[in-house]
């Protein structure tokens, strides 16, 4: 490789300038865990040592890493040509994209707007639910309803409809007429579940009671993630999801799935709306789009919903709303070669085969410390372990930390271990996965 190129070795490097997201940058800075090159389902770090992808990065490379077809459609796209505007200008390839995720889409949602991250996407499907009412002459319905423990990505609207306090505390007020729903996590009830928990799906009539507060006549959408990822896997109770349904249809409320991190198979169809037979009116997609390489996100819509903007004049702009980026020409080739992959190798529901042997590696993890949860759904897991007095979030952090110097990526989310392996995920590796975070909770946490 051109030395020019070469990642400098770490003693190198100097780490002061980048101010690192959602990281603890002076714990890290002492400490860096530093990745090179990924190939599979493994990472290598700086020093030359294999880590286990159990996070498919951060939820979003689905195919495994270093997928040479992607790789040749970004390289020849970037020839061919770098930018276009779609800004009262186009080219064939979102045209394209588009036409393909509506194949793949859960029934009816087939209109799709480009975005490049979740957070776009979400801000953009709140836009859309606001607007969408007011151009059918219901603007008073302006109310915006998330969950609590959600988490919609980092934009004013996605912080504000989210319900993780950390990511809404230091930044003052934020959109008004915002409430929110009641989170689903039920220990009490619910601790280790084997997929969606049977109790729990009163927690969607909690609805009314907003409804009944606010009035219908002024609340806009409901916006969830059918499975809650960033706050610890937190899973829709069965009967749930179709209840938040009736209720949304029956006060004339719009319903947004944040499938950012469920869609692209994560729980076995391409979408989770798909896997629970849940059919929301708009639904927000990223990370998996194009397998991570290069930043992407899609909001569907139904057609409904976008021809409640298709009146006046033909030469107004319906929707005031766009991305220099939305529907980049690199991006949309690394998301049809990622499609094509997830087509040819039947990864969007290739995961119903491993299902059940990643649910019990993950459920045998029962007994260790402090395990008090663990939850798993289609190729994602959870292993929930208790707090250490007046230090919540600690126990977690050590087991994150260990497990990568041990050889396997997790998350945490305070004291709960997070995974979502790549769906190229074979036996072998889940067994790695699980053995490897076994050991270190028995001797870290
Ligand atoms: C459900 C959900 N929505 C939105 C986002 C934000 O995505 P991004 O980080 O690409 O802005 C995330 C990221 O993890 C997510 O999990």
């Amino acid at each position: 490789m051109n030395s020019l190129y070469a990642a400098p070795r770490q003693q190198d490097l100097s780490l002061d300038e980048f101010w690192m997201p959602f990281t603890a940058n002076r714990q890290f800075k002492d400490r860096p865990r530093l990745l090179e090159s990924a190939e599979g389902m493994f990472y290598t770090d700086v020093e030359g040592r294999q880590i286990i992808d159990g996070t498919s990065g951060l939820w979003c490379c689905n195919a495994g890493h270093g997928r040479q077809e992607i790789t040749e459609a970004v390289a020849r796209q970037l020839s061919k040509m770098d930018f276009a505007p779609t800004f009262q200008m186009g080219h064939p390839l979102p045209f394209q994209l588009a036409e393909r995720l509506v194949d793949i889409a859960p029934e009816g949602l087939n209109r799709v707007f480009f975005t490049n991250s979740g957070s776009e996407s979400v801000d953009t499907a709140l836009k859309i639910a606001l607007a969408y009412h007011r151009a059918r002459g219901e603007g008073t319905r302006t109310r915006l309803i998330g969950r609590e423990l959600g988490y919609h990505g980092v934009g004013f609207g996605g912080i504000s409809v989210g319900g993780m306090v950390n990511n809404r505390k230091a930044f003052g007020v934020q959109l008004p007429g915002v409430d929110h729903l009641p989170h689903t996590l039920d220990l009490e009830r619910n601790a280790f579940s084997r997929g969606l928990p049977k109790q729990g799906a009163e927690f969607a009539d909690h609805l009314e009671r907003l409804v009944n507060l606010h009035g219908a006549e002024n609340i806009a959408a409901v916006i969830v993630e059918p499975m809650s990822g960033s706050a610890g896997v937190i899973l829709p109770p069965q009967g749930y999801l179709k209840r938040l349904r009736e209720i949304t249809r029956k006060h004339g409320i719009l319903l947004i799935f944040d499938e950012v991190i469920t869609g692209f198979g994560r729980v076995g169809s391409p979408f989770a709306a798909q896997r629970w037979e849940v059919i929301p009116d708009i639904m927000t997609t990223a990370k998996g789009l194009t397998n991570g390489v290069i930043p992407m996100g899609a909001v569907f819509a139904s057609e409904t919903i976008q021809d409640a903007f298709m009146h006046g004049p033909d030469g107004i702009i319906e929707l005031f709303h766009g991305y220099t980026y939305s529907g980049h020409p690199v991006a949309a080739a690394a998301a049809l070669a990622t499609l094509d992959i997830y087509a040819r190798d039947g990864l969007l529901t290739r995961i119903r085969e491993l299902e059940i042997y990643w649910q019990e590696g993950l459920h045998s993890l029962k007994g260790l410390p402090h395990v008090i949860d663990i939850r798993n759904t289609g190729m994602v897991g959870a292993v929930h372990l208790a707090s250490r007095d007046g230090a919540p979030g600690k126990r977690g952090y050590d087991v994150f930390e260990a497990c990568f110097w041990d050889g396997l990526m997790v998350r945490n989310s305070g004291d709960i271990i997070a995974m979502a392996p790549p769906l190229i995920v074979e036996k072998s590796h889940i067994d790695q996965i699980i053995n490897t975070l076994g050991d270190v909770i028995r001797r870290i946490a």
